[in-house]
């Protein structure tokens, strides 16, 4: 087998006809909305690194520094010999403070959606660390999926789940997701997750409305994406980006909201959105601690250590499963 070969990662069932009845599904509800697993084409995994560097996005540094200033702890924590498996590892950055600090990790297993974003980061990865068994994954991890065998032996698994992307799920939604990372780790197993944390409005509605408006390109390039891959006939200039808290549910609620009555085909299918109706494309829940507490033991998980940042903006959390 070549070294080439060794590195393509594994795809597990990601067909576009679930897709395209998932956009068809959502586009049907009274108050429409489109799967956030959407943005990320090439193009918005790359809009979302851009969204990561700016000022007003607060949640990528500060998740940061605080792996930064605890990274001892943590690896403390995560202890010797673990399989790594980080869902949604994006650019695996946050992960390299991890690769470099854990002692004696048996293997990493990166889990990504886009195959071709996996296959680029696996190569700069492996060439940086080629003696580390790494085992690229290609699979929508909000679904069911099957670890791939790894060769090496390992104590115990940790899920790594930064980037409070937990926070994207519905709450019922984010539980049944707990729960099935609880049973991917099994006994022993732990997970490291990124918890944005409750605060001050503005904060909040400025990191979801940057004046740059890389968030607005990110959110309309949604509907790009659908044109491109799965026969959308959305005309971005006749939406609009729309971002705000909602205090009662504690969520960042993005929209795309239409400036005009307009009817939309997609994939054979046509749509009527009216001027002002708008699409639900993603929410952010902002958490208490003892929130997320209650959420983790719900679905079996105990919360050992929580780590925060000066202003208590985010918290980084280390979740054991209950014997
Ligand atoms: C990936 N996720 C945690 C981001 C968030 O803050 O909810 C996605 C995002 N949407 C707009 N900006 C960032």
């Amino acid at each position: 087998m070549s070294k080439m070969e060794l590195i393509q990662p594994i795809q597990q069932h990601i067909f576009a006809d679930e897709i395209t009845s998932e956009i068809f599904l959502g586009l049907e509800q009274k108050q429409k909305s489109l799967p956030p697993k959407l943005f990320y084409d090439e193009q918005g995994s790359r809009l979302f690194g851009q969204i990561t560097k700016l000022d007003a996005y607060y949640p990528t540094r500060t998740e940061e520094k605080i792996m930064e200033r605890w990274i001892g702890s943590i690896v403390e924590e995560i202890g010797s010999n673990a399989l790594l498996v980080e869902y949604g590892s994006g650019d695996s950055k946050k992960t390299e403070l991890l690769l470099n600090n854990i002692d004696n990790l048996a293997a990493y297993v990166p889990i990504d959606i886009s195959g071709i974003h996996l296959t680029k980061i696996t190569k700069s990865l492996k060439e940086r660390y080629p003696d580390f068994c790494i085992v690229p994954l290609i699979a929508d991890y909000t679904l069911t999926f099957e670890l791939p065998e790894v060769e090496s032996s390992y104590s115990h698994k940790v899920a790594y789940f930064p980037g409070s992307t937990i926070g994207n799920f519905y709450p019922a939604e984010a539980v049944k997701f707990l729960k099935r990372v609880h049973s991917t780790v099994g006994k022993q197993g732990s997970l490291l997750i990124g918890v944005d944390l409750q605060k001050d409005v503005e904060v909040l509605n400025l990191a979801y409305n940057d004046p740059e408006m890389v968030t607005a390109i990110f959110n309309l390039n949604m509907l790009n994406h659908i044109n491109q891959k799965y026969e959308g006939g959305f005309i971005l200039e006749n939406f609009r980006h729309k971002a705000f808290y909602n205090e009662a549910e504690t969520r960042i609620e993005m929209h795309l909201v239409s400036l005009k009555d307009q009817l939309v085909n997609i994939a054979g299918r046509e749509f009527q959105f009216n001027l002002g109706e708008s699409i639900l494309t993603e929410v952010s829940y902002k958490y208490t601690l003892d929130g997320f507490a209650e959420m983790a033991n719900e679905a079996g998980f105990e919360v050992k250590e929580v780590w925060v940042d000066d202003k208590n903006y985010f918290s980084v959390q280390y979740l054991s499963t209950q014997a």
